[in-house]
């Protein structure tokens, strides 16, 4: 037997690969991706190779610019929240993940694959359905869901007994549980499972506390060519470099904080706390371009297809045909989204305060307050009167039968 892991490096996945060789004599292939979570990654290499991984089997790979040009791109031209509020950060990594850990396994030969979320959440939903999608004859492993290693001190126990090297700060129990990538980090469990009880500013990692955020404001300017940004400030760059300065503004900005109850897909409400302080940017000024360069039908119609989409998303639906349908109606949406925005970062607070577009519908002549000779004012008087035609019907039938 060999499997391909998704292995952070830590305590966890790194007792499930001493478990996986043991329990299931076998072959590990490790895959470490670097979705800008901000840890060291080779550290990751140290471990495994100490773990008895073959060089060869070691998989260590910078994923970001993969990430956000493939995947949180075009959720954004989507403006894509789950439950009105939820950006997706962690939903919209694991499809990329779980492609990766089936091309690894295509390239080694590995008949099976690994993953080390619970039987709880959504996210084992998301890594399998994304391997049932991409190759079904890949065995599926997911350890939480088997073994009996039911505790922290179990673990802890079980890795001491494999002569596993664990840190010093990872030994105490984590006082909750986090994900991150480039777009967003979440924090839920533990101290954080009770809702009616704010968060404690240790929580917060990557922003900082709104009031404590600088007393002037900043201004900044993102271009935006067919809907995805491409500029800073006049600046061009890459995908993953723009969301990397955006992050840093919203961090000094303390922008992005969501404290927030959802539904799990499968069943449960969680509570959590997310940080998505370059996303959260992002999603205001591509609402912003959108403003002028989209036409009202057009704009209408992706504001009722999002929370679908976004549905799609957060219960691991990105590799289904639905989704990809949606997905072209949506990028076809953004053909003329190109121009500038501009924008007030303010204490938490962001808000687009200017647009621009070569390709723009917004028309002073027709929306002016003053004279113009482009729009017949006595027009609107035809156009009420049809559209309040069954209205009217309405109201006659009800003077008829009395009703109020
Ligand atoms: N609830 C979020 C989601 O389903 C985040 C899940 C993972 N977060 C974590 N801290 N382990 O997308
Ligand atoms: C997990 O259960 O592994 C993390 C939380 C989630 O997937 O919803």
């Amino acid at each position: 037997k060999k499997v391909v892991l998704a292995y952070s490096g830590g305590l966890d996945t790194s007792v499930i690969l001493k478990w996986l060789q043991d329990e299931y004599g076998a072959e590990v292939v490790t895959f470490t991706a670097d979705l800008g979570q901000g840890e060291e990654l080779e550290p990751a290499r140290k471990k495994a190779l100490a773990a008895g991984v073959k060089p060869e089997n070691i998989f260590i790979e910078d994923v970001r610019e993969d990430f956000v040009a493939e995947y949180v791109y075009p959720m954004v031209r989507a403006n894509a929240l789950y439950e009105g509020l939820y950006l997706l950060g962690t939903s919209i990594a694991r499809p990329l993940i779980a492609k990766r850990q089936v091309e690894i396994a295509h390239k080694t030969g590995a008949d099976a694959v690994a993953h080390g979320a619970t039987g709880k959440g959504n996210d084992q939903v998301r890594f399998e359905l994304g391997f049932a999608a991409l190759d079904p004859s890949l065995k599926v492993i997911a350890p939480w869901r088997e073994w009996t290693l039911t505790s922290r001190e179990k673990l802890i126990a079980y890795a001491e007994e494999h002569g596993l090297d664990i840190p010093r700060d990872k030994r105490g129990e984590a006082p909750f549980s986090v994900d991150a990538n480039l777009w967003h980090t979440s924090s839920e469990g533990k101290i954080l499972e009770d809702p009616s009880q704010e968060a404690s500013d240790i929580v917060y990692q990557r922003t900082e506390d709104p009031e404590n955020a600088p007393d002037t404001p900043q201004y900044v300017t993102i271009s935006f060519e067919r809907g995805d940004a491409a500029a800073i400030d006049g600046v061009a760059c890459s995908p993953a470099k723009l969301l990397t300065k955006l992050n840093e503004l919203g961090r000094t900005h303390g922008i992005g904080r969501l404290d927030l109850v959802e539904n799990r897909f499968v069943g449960m409400k969680s509570r959590g706390i997310y940080e998505t302080p370059g996303g959260t940017i992002l999603m205001a000024a591509h609402r912003g371009i959108e403003q002028i360069t989209l036409d009202r039908g057009a704009m209408h119609l992706k504001d009722e297809l999002m929370p679908r989409y976004a549905k799609l998303i957060y219960e691991g639906f990105w590799f289904s045909p639905e989704r990809e349908m949606l997905q072209a109606a949506i990028d076809l949406s953004q053909r003329h989204v190109s121009g500038d925005v501009r924008l007030k970062l303010y204490k938490g607070s962001v808000n687009v305060v200017g647009r621009t577009s070569p390709h723009s519908l917004y028309s002073l002549e027709h929306v002016t307050f003053e004279e113009d000779d482009v729009y017949d004012q006595k027009d609107a008087e035809g156009f009420i009167r049809l559209n309040g035609l069954r209205l009217r019907l309405l109201a006659a039938r009800r003077q008829r039968l009395g009703e109020n």
